[in-house]
């Protein structure tokens, strides 16, 4: 069967822009607090998982439970380090591929979409100079169920008016292929790690990447 490429959905947060190291700052100022050992590996972990979920898996890597209002401190005392850090986000700070990437299929008509499960998607975007250049962004504030649920892709979706079938993800983590997956979108892992099995196809970054190959790739996927 024939299927027409119509939209390009990105994560954003290790697809669009680096904000890796920036995430491990804050986290490991919290977990130091908190007497947990937190190592760059570990937050490899946290790649694609809400802010919540993180700091559930932070504590259990410590053995340790919080009560509610401790999380609560710890999740706004995480997130002033987090801004602190990305205070200085820039144009330096996109991905190798992407501007590129996004103007190749632009210019072909193709719908572009941020769906990501960071709150502060908006404020990012905005700091990397693409806000713009997206014709949607549905963030960590539109949802109620994160990666791996579905939810994210079919809202953005109905939102660019774009049957699931024609649609392409871009994620860095399994959470994010997955839900990309659950919401039947074919899924290109991005990114070396090993840790990117359930995705359609794998690639290194966003170079070497344009809409002829990407609308060849989606023609000959077979959905299950
Ligand atoms: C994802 C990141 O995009 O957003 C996670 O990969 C992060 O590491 C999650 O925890 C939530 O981000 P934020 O900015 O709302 O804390
Ligand atoms: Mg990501």
């Amino acid at each position: 069967m024939h299927r027409d490429m119509k939209a390009c959905i990105f994560d954003l947060d290790g697809v669009i822009v680096r904000t890796d190291h920036c995430h491990f700052v804050a986290w490991k100022k919290i977990a130091d607090q908190l007497n947990i050992l937190f190592t760059e590996k570990s937050n490899q972990s946290l790649r694609g998982v809400s802010r919540q979920n993180s700091l559930e898996m932070i504590l259990s890597m410590g053995n340790m439970t919080l009560g509610a209002e401790e999380k609560e401190e710890c999740l706004a005392k995480k997130n002033s380090y987090y801004l602190a850090q990305i205070d200085t986000l820039n144009t330096s700070d996109i991905l190798p591929g992407a501007l590129d990437l996004l103007r190749d299929l632009k210019t072909h008509g193709i719908k572009l979409g941020i769906a990501s499960s960071s709150k502060n998607a908006h404020h990012i975007l905005h700091k990397i100079g693409l806000f713009d250049q997206f014709d949607e962004v549905v963030s960590g504030n539109d949802i109620a169920n994160a990666k791996p649920n579905e939810e994210i892709f079919v809202k953005m979706a109905e939102k660019i008016n774009v049957p699931p079938s024609c649609c392409m993800v871009f994620e860095d983590a399994v959470s994010g292929i997955e839900a990309a997956q659950n919401a039947g979108m074919m899924a290109i892992g991005v990114g070396k790690s090993d840790h990117l099995v359930g995705c359609n196809i794998q690639v290194p970054d966003l170079c070497e990447l344009n809409f002829e190959i990407l609308a060849e790739y989606l023609d000959t996927y077979q959905y299950d």
